[in-house]
């Protein structure tokens, strides 16, 4: 293995760490445990699930004597979302060429794409890079209002089509996901 290589890999694996410890100490934001912040934040079993596993992918510390600024929780479940919804956009682009469906189908995924995905997936972007540069929580809620509006239409378009696949069952990870992230900025008292 060459040095650049060992550098890379090891770059890959610190990447999630320093996203991590990139939630900032911002005014009136609490500090909690992982596990806590996730118990706070979850309606449900599913989604409290989601949220641990989401800690632990980020390599968060999950010892209840460890506590960080809510904020660093949200950048991660947010990050995990846009995620989700770009591989989403991409399975969806992949069938506007799929000459096995329909037109009114590759129409749909077409539409999912250009209008729902994209946006959805550049708003939760925006304020991702938003909340890791600095304190500004402005437009937070609305990015994953208009997130989970955004999958919701192209839910519909593909329910009306009776068109049912992996894209779809994507589509409900995506509304777990973005969920979580709605939640657990609903701890940061803003
Ligand atoms: C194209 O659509 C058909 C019918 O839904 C599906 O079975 C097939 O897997 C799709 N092809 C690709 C490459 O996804």
């Amino acid at each position: 293995m060459t040095t650049t290589t060992k550098i890379s890999l090891l770059l890959l694996v610190l990447a999630p760490l320093l996203m991590a410890a990139a939630g900032k100490d911002c005014p009136g934001v609490p500090w909690l445990g992982a596990v806590a912040a996730c118990r706070k934040a979850s309606g449900t079993k599913l989604i409290y699930n989601l949220c641990i596993s989401t800690m632990r992918d980020y390599e968060v510390n999950m010892s209840p004597s460890h506590r960080e600024a809510v904020t660093a929780y949200v950048i991660n479940a947010l990050e995990a979302a846009t995620n989700s919804y770009e591989e989403t956009g991409v399975a969806a682009s992949n069938q506007i060429d799929n000459t096995s469906l329909s037109h009114q189908a590759r129409d749909a995924f077409q539409a999912c794409v250009g209008d729902d995905y994209l946006p959805a997936e550049h708003s939760l972007d925006h304020i991702d890079d938003a909340l890791r540069s600095g304190c500004d929580f402005a437009g937070l809620t609305d990015a994953c209002m208009s997130g989970m509006m955004s999958l919701e239409r192209c839910r519909d378009r593909l329910m009306s089509l009776q068109y049912s696949d992996s894209v779809y069952s994507m589509i409900l990870v995506d509304r777990q996901r973005v969920s979580l992230a709605y939640s657990l900025s609903k701890l940061l008292g803003i």
